[in-house]
């Protein structure tokens, strides 16, 4: 199996996601984005779960381009929120989504005066390769929501998101290797990276 995944697509246009998972693969596979593919299509994410929403952008790249193929989607799960925004965690904020700044802004007024602010980072990543190998794999960071945006770094809800192993910085006050080393995507890629390893 190891051979058959040496080159495979990362199903995302976004550069920090991107980073951060080379960061984690190092050599172990060579990681080609969407662009590197010539692929500029608008994906569909119409799951109703992060596990529905990988498969679908993972299989839409594998059987649109034929490129074994790595897809991850993520959600911020609020307990006070009931799990919300979850995995419309793109499009929490009203408009065309993917508007991090007003994602924080509803997030930080739909909180405001509320005690219990413990949430946390869920990504799944599904792996299509060959002809019907299939793995999901999900990583999980424990935290709190800020009351308000701290830091510069990272993208996405990163300002706002207080994990419990940072000792009160915010992923966003976090360099890449300091995030990658707990946060949801950084377990995610590891555990897939070990069960590759196992199978090689
Ligand atoms: P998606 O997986 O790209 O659909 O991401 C869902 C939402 O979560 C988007 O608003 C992202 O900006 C945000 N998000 C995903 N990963 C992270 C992260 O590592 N830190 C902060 N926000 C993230």
């Amino acid at each position: 199996m190891a051979s058959d995944v040496r080159e495979i697509v990362f199903a995302t246009n976004n550069a920090h996601k991107l980073s951060e998972l080379r960061a984690v693969v190092g050599d172990h596979l060579k990681v080609l984005s969407l662009e590197d593919i010539d692929c500029h299509d608008d994906i569909p994410e119409t799951g109703d779960t992060l596990e529905e929403n990988s498969m679908l952008k993972a299989r839409w790249v594998k059987d649109k381009y034929g490129y074994d193929c790595i897809a991850d989607d993520t959600g911020l799960e609020v307990v006070a929120l009931d799990g919300a925004p979850g995995v419309h965690s793109a499009r929490y904020a009203p408009g065309d989504g993917h508007d991090s700044k007003a994602n924080m802004e509803l997030l930080l007024h739909n909180m405001e005066g509320v005690t219990d602010r413990r949430a946390r980072f869920r990504t799944v990543i599904t792996l299509l390769t060959g002809a019907d190998g299939c793995r999901v794999v999900d990583g999980v960071v424990n935290g709190t929501i800020a009351t308000s945006p701290r830091g510069e770094n990272g993208f996405g809800y990163d300002p706002v998101f207080l994990p419990d192993e940072a000792a009160g910085l915010s992923f966003a006050q976090m360099d890449a290797d300091a995030k990658n080393m707990i946060s949801h995507r950084g377990r995610a890629t590891r555990t897939l990276l070990n069960l590759l390893e196992k199978q090689a």
